[in-house]
């Protein structure tokens, strides 16, 4: 053999992670064997007894560990040999590691979903409560990073609120379809022997049976919908981050993070980088390169298990590890935050992003919106120009650009601004607070869950 290195086919150093899910399909599965006859209950017994050990020995750490055996199935089933001698050869019954791979990482999938779920529902928590401990904090909100109109601070977390809660969908969805067990299928076209398929699926907390054993076995598109809504999801956090880095800048200055998720330069002593938040931003590379590299893997696999399947896992692993820290990381920092009510309230003043509503006092008083936007455009060219504010100009200017103007048009605020927004959804002080209430209570509601 030319130069490949011995380790090539292994998969054992990331595959290891699914020891307890194999134990458990195996235990669940010769418990069936006996119940259905097809092996002794002793010998059963034997196995289950034999298998316990071996989850005792990993999680001691005192597991000798075989990668010339490649993966973790060989490795246990290897070992149970050692154990308990030719009994162990039975467990093998009606089953094959094409279906058996496939439970374990089904196993494993609802498990990190349950793992995501949770820590996206505390991140939606941090977020609700610094809404809410900030209800009256406003600055501008922005299109095309240019200030636009002014918002609630409380607004703009909600926006992060709904995306995550979003997510969350996915990843139940995701879940729904990783609960689905393969068992039975063998190597591909369903085993010769009375099983009961629906016991296995019940003695492992799966709803339902796959119904086909070619599908079940070459099957991964539940890790893509995993992998899918982890690359949403990421997708999210990163946009916040990207908000976060940039708000904490000198040029911003309306948050400041917290120490623990920021460090010092090493020759700039009065930095402090947001690192936790451009590490989430650049993390999401590799999310994203998980999800493609599975697709890939994937594209041209003739039905039905090929091996080219082994290269789920790792990237698999990647995102739960990369994702569910991210997360944390998240809810750290946002809980963690303290905002600069005063900056944010002047970058909301001291521009011109009270335009939109003095067009809309000139529609008010009668004038098409195209028009009144006109009007205003000239009317901030001038502003901008002369170097003043919209309260800086005198009335008798303000009619020169049209009659319409009073005197009330100068009572045009931030605080008018976001109290006019009272649409379902908008800004407005009142909408944000039911906003707020009706995010608490879906919190509740998750938690019931
Ligand atoms: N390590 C393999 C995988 O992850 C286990 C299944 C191997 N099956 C086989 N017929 N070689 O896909």
């Amino acid at each position: 053999m030319r130069e490949v290195s011995s380790s090539y086919t292994v998969s054992l150093h990331y595959d290891r992670r699914l020891y307890r899910q194999d134990i458990a399909g195996s235990i669940a599965h010769a418990g069936m064997l006996a119940k259905q006859g097809i092996i002794a209950e002793e010998e059963a017994g034997e196995i289950i007894d034999g298998l316990a050990e071996i989850k005792a020995e990993i999680e001691e750490e005192k597991f000798q560990w075989r990668p010339e055996l490649e993966d973790i199935h060989m490795n246990i089933e290897n070992r149970l040999y050692e154990k308990i001698g030719d009994v162990a050869g039975k467990l093998h019954t009606a089953r094959s590691r094409n279906d058996q791979v496939a439970l374990d990482v089904r196993m494993f999938t609802k498990d990190a979903i349950t793992e995501v779920v949770s820590a996206l529902h505390d991140l939606r928590r941090s977020l609700v409560e610094k809404a809410d401990a900030n209800a009256d904090v406003v600055m501008p909100g922005y299109t095309h990073v240019q200030r636009a109109q002014p918002v609630l601070f409380a607004h703009h977390m909600l926006a992060y609120f709904e995306m995550f809660g979003r997510d969350i969908e996915r990843f139940r969805q995701a879940y729904d379809r990783a609960d689905v067990m393969p068992l039975g299928s063998g190597a591909l076209a369903g085993l010769p022997y009375p099983l009961d398929r629906e016991f296995v699926a019940r003695e492992l907390g799966f709803s339902r049976i796959s119904t086909n054993s070619m599908d079940a076995v070459s099957d991964r598109d539940f890790l893509l919908d995993y992998q899918s809504a982890s690359a949403i999801c990421i997708m999210h956090l990163s946009r916040m981050g990207e908000e976060l880095v940039y708000w904490s800048s000198d040029e911003f200055g309306f948050i400041r993070l917290s120490e623990e998720y920021t460090t010092g330069s090493s020759i700039m002593p009065q930095k402090r980088n947001p690192d936790f938040a451009e590490i989430a931003r650049g993390k999401t590379g590799r999310v994203y390169g998980h999800l493609i590299g599975l697709l890939t893997t994937l594209k041209g696999l003739p039905l039905t298990y090929n091996r080219d399947m082994q290269e789920d896992k790792e990237g698999f692993f990647d995102t739960h590890d990369t994702l569910l820290d991210t997360l944390n990381a998240f809810s750290g920092m946002v809980s963690g935050m303290s905002l600069n009510p005063d900056r944010m309230r002047e970058a909301a003043q001291g521009s011109y992003v009270l335009a939109t509503d003095i067009a809309d006092y000139l529609v008010a008083k009668g004038m098409p919106f195209r028009e009144a936007h006109g009007v205003v455009a000239r009317l901030s060219d001038f502003a901008i120009e002369e170097g003043k504010s919209f309260h800086e100009i005198a009335l008798d200017r303000y009619k020169k650009f049209s009659e319409l103007f009073e005197s009330d048009v100068l009572e045009i605020s931030v605080d008018s601004s976001i109290a006019a927004r009272d649409v379902p959804g908008g800004t407005s002080f009142s909408q944000v607070k039911r906003a707020l209430a009706d995010a608490r209570a879906a919190l509740e509601a998750e938690n019931g869950q």
